[in-house]
């Protein structure tokens, strides 16, 4: 009986696996029959049928640093005010609050404070999240309470921003 020429290569041979030829008439498995096969990234399944390659984290990761920009400033501006500027902490009180928001340019300069912080903080805890919470059920519900406190906080003090009546 005559043996079926071995036409493998010295690699194929490292890899050790002889069995009997196949259609090519080589006894031994190549690397690539021998080696799993894993799905290519991104490969279309029925769970993710469409592209899932959008810009969204592209524009969060953007935000993040565009509003930590904006966000020093308004800040420390706002603490500088506060705490040390015209006697300190000592002259807040309803009547100080009361004349800052008199002003467009203040009420202007506290919505956007409030609006970027709170949006770049629910972004920043939306990726701590993302990152620790292993469940799916967890990352959702946790999720979820973030962005209705966020919602919550960002109304309710664009509410009071506007609606402040020094009279009351
Ligand atoms: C005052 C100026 C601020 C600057 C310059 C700033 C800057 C940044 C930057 C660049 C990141 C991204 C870090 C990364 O992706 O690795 C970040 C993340 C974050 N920021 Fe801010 N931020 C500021 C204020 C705030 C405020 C006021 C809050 C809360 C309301 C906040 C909460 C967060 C959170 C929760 C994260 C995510 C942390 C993480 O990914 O580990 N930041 N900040």
């Amino acid at each position: 009986m005559t043996t079926p020429a071995n036409t493998g290569t010295p690699a194929d041979a490292a890899v050790g696996t002889v069995r009997p030829a196949d259609a090519d008439g080589n006894p031994f498995a190549t690397p690539a029959e021998l080696a799993p096969s894993i799905a290519m990234p991104r490969t279309r399944t029925r769970r993710t049928p469409r592209s899932t390659r959008g810009n969204f984290e592209l524009y969060g990761w953007l935000f993040m640093r565009l509003s930590g920009i904006v966000l020093v400033v308004l800040v420390l501006g706002h603490l500088f005010i506060q705490m040390v500027a015209d006697g300190g902490v000592s002259k807040i009180g309803f009547a100080f609050v009361a004349g800052r928001w008199a002003s467009p340019f203040w009420q202007t300069w506290d919505l956007l404070m409030l609006w970027l912080a709170m949006l770049h903080g629910c972004n920043g805890l939306r990726t701590v999240i993302n990152d620790y919470a292993e469940k799916d059920t967890t990352r959702l519900w946790l999720k979820m309470l973030l962005y209705a406190a966020t919602v919550f906080s960002i109304f309710l003090g664009t509410l009071v921003i506007f609606t402040f009546d020094p009279n009351i």
